[in-house]
């Protein structure tokens, strides 16, 4: 993100950096010391989270040059003179769990497809301040989409220019945000780029999701509630490798391009369980099959080789990055308790209490 002269964007504005991956890309932009300066622009709904910046906020010289304004992408106002501001605009702000947006579609497109929009056309203001002299350059525009726009993948690994297939309310949503930037770059010339990860852990995960929902689970003796056979694949990437790359592309992306950002992981989901009890010493028997997710993708995988050749490699082998997001759970059970607390029980109750009622042991 830096060389000797500095960052090649001196003030980024980070959309969406309470969440998970976020505010991990928020902590390792600041701790490099480089005099970048970042906004965060953060709606805080139950899955952002102030606290995930803590590290940040503790140390003097990195909190200087942090500013964290709560507000909604999706709100023009806020975001225009941010973005006006702004050399850089990474964009991560969304509704971002498929299970949600099962149960309750309408949030997911107005923050996923209508917060891009606003953003993109506060760009597009920017990009005219630039081209009359009014500010030095356009800025560059990132969104942070995901491999679940591809579908299902039964076979092989999806690459950037096949079609899209999403298939739950969230990665419909998360394609047509997609689109729209690409609109933008096709017919505004707007400086943008698109990152599509795979499947994220690492510390600071909302507890919603599988990996942080079983360790926390198991931690208390819970049941791991594993959706139908437990045969789905996943394509794990840790969470700093996640931020890393989307800084790679977001200095040497060529406009207009998207960029896979495989993790080089597949596993089974119950595979994923199995490597995470033994970490905790806990047994098999909190296991349990329950009633499948509705329109479940079965497999995702994609093809590096894009990014591999603009010069981004993962750190985290899986094995390590798992050990080391149990043991972080472990010890900083502080912040998912707050979280496992206040409206978490009746999201809690909707999502699994029938699923449990009606489980089977697994094999
Ligand atoms: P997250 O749910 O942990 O964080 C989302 C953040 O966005 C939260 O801080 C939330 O408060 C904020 N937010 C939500 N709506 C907002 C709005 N209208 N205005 C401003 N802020 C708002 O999500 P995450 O796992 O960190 O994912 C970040 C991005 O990466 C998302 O765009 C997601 O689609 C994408 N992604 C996630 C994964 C994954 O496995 N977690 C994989 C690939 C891509
Ligand atoms: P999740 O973390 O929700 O990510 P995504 O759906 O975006 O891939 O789920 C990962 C996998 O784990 C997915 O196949 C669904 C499965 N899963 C369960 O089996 N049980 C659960 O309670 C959850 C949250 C997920």
């Amino acid at each position: 993100m830096s060389d000797a002269s500095g960052p090649r964007f001196p003030h980024l504005l980070v959309t969406g950096g309470a969440g998970f991956i976020g505010s991990c890309f928020v902590r390792d932009v600041l701790a490099r010391r480089d005099g970048a300066h970042v906004t965060v622009l953060d709606k805080l709904t139950y899955a952002g989270n102030r606290a995930n910046l803590a590290p940040v906020e503790t140390d003097t010289e990195q909190a200087a040059r942090l500013r964290f304004v709560v507000g909604d992408i999706a709100d023009a106002e806020a975001v225009a003179p941010l973005v006006a501001e702004a050399d850089a605009i990474v964009n991560f702000a969304a509704e971002s769990h498929v299970d949600r947006s099962i149960l309750d579609p309408e949030a997911f497109l107005r923050t996923d497809v209508m917060g891009v929009h606003v953003v993109l056309e506060a760009c597009r203001v920017e990009q005219g301040r630039a081209g009359r002299g009014e500010r030095p350059a356009a800025p560059r525009f990132l969104q942070v989409s995901t491999d679940e726009v591809y579908g299902s993948v039964e076979t092989g690994e999806s690459r950037e220019d096949d079609r899209l297939e999403p298939r739950s309310p969230y990665s419909a949503a998360k394609a047509a945000g997609e689109l729209l930037v690409h609109s933008y770059f096709v017919t505004y010339g707007l400086d943008a780029v698109v990152t599509r990860g795979s499947n994220t852990y690492g510390p600071y995960h909302h507890p919603e999701k599988l990996i942080p929902l079983f360790v926390t689970n198991a931690i208390d003796d819970q049941q791991l509630p594993i959706y139908g056979d437990g045969l789905q694949r996943r394509d794990w990437l840790y969470v700093a490798d996640h931020a890393g790359a989307i800084g790679h592309v977001l200095d040497h992306g060529l406009a207009g391009e998207t960029y896979n950002i495989a993790g080089g992981n597949e596993r089974t989901n119950l595979e994923v369980v199995t490597g995470l009890l033994r970490r905790l010493g806990k047994p098999w028997s909190l296991v349990r099959l329950v009633e499948d997710r509705p329109g479940h993708d079965r497999r995702y995988a994609m093809d590096g080789t894009k990014l591999a050749v603009l010069g981004w490699t993962n750190k985290m082998p899986f094995d390590d990055g798992l050990a080391a997001t149990v043991d972080w759970y472990r010890e900083n059970q502080g912040w998912w308790r707050s979280i496992k607390s206040g409206e978490w029980g009746d999201y809690y109750r909707r999502q699994y209490g029938a699923r449990l009622a009606g489980s089977r042991e697994a094999p």
